[in-house]
C-alpha cells in the first residue's frame, strides 16, 4: 500500500464536517448559548479549511507543478471553495439556522468532491512520479514548519477520527521519535476516541511493535 499524504487529514475533515453539519441542523438558534457555540465551531472550521488549503498550496502543489498543470485545477477549486467560505462567514452572524444549514451543507458537498479529486490526483499523478520516501519527506517538512502548539491542535483535530489500526500504526511510528511526555499527550488525545477494551488492544499492539 502506498503512503498517502492526504489520508489522515482528509478523513478527519470528513468526520469534523459531518459532525458540524449535524450540530448546525440540531441547534436551537433561539437559544443564545447554543447559537454562540455553533458560530464558534463554524469560525474554527473556516479557519482550519483556509489554513489547510494554504498548506496544500505550499507543500503539495509544487509536486504537481513539476509534472503537469493539476496544481492550477486544484487551486481553482480552492478559489471556488473560498467563495463558499465567504458566503458562510456572511451568513454566520445572523440567527437564520435554516440558511446557515443550507450554506454549510453546500460547502460540505463541494469540499467532499474537492478532496476526492485531490486523492484521485495523488493516485494518478503523485504515486506515479514520486516515491513514498519523497512524499513522506514533504509531510515531514510540513510538520517541521509548525509550532508545538499547532502540532497539538492538529493532533486533537485528527487523531480521534482515525481507526484503531491507523492509530496503532501512527503511535508506533511516533513512539521512539519524540520525548516521552509528548508521546503520552498524544496517547491521551487518542485514547478518548476508543472504548477501554479497544485502547488496551491498541496499547498492547504498540508495545509489541516498538519493543
Ligand atoms: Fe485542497
Amino acid at each position: 500500500m502506498r503512503y498517502s499524504i492526504y489520508n489522515a487529514i482528509h478523513k478527519a475533515q470528513r468526520q469534523r464536517l459531518f459532525e458540524l453539519s449535524i450540530k448546525i441542523g440540531r441547534a436551537n438558534f433561539n437559544d443564545p448559548a447554543q447559537a454562540a457555540e455553533v458560530k464558534d465551531d463554524l469560525k474554527k472550521m473556516i479557519a482550519h479549511l483556509r489554513k489547510h488549503s494554504h498548506t496544500e498550496e505550499t507543500f503539495i502543489h509544487p509536486l504537481f507543478a513539476k509534472i503537469d498543470h493539476t496544481e492550477h485545477k486544484l487551486e481553482t477549486e480552492h478559489h471556488a471553495l473560498e467563495k463558499l467560505l465567504n458566503n458562510l462567514e456572511e451568513n454566520a452572524p445572523g440567527n437564520d439556522g435554516d440558511k446557515l444549514y443550507t450554506e454549510f451543507n453546500r460547502l460540505l458537498a463541494a469540499y467532499l468532491q474537492h478532496i476526492d479529486a485531490e486523492e484521485i490526483a495523488q493516485s494518478e499523478i503523485l504515486w506515479k512520479h514520486f516515491s513514498d520516501e519523497e512524499l513522506m519527506e514533504v509531510s515531514k517538512r510540513f510538520q517541521q514548519s509548525l509550532s508545538p502548539q499547532e502540532v497539538m491542535e492538529n493532533m486533537k483535530f485528527m487523531l480521534p477520527c482515525l481507526s484503531a489500526p491507523e492509530i496503532t500504526n501512527f503511535l508506533s511510528n511516533m513512539k521512539n521519535k519524540m520525548p516521552s511526555p509528548a508521546f503520552q499527550l498524544l496517547c491521551e488525545i487518542a485514547e478518548k476516541a476508543f472504548s477501554a477494551a479497544e485502547w488496551q488492544d491498541i496499547k498492547k499492539a504498540i508495545e509489541m511493535t516498538t519493543n
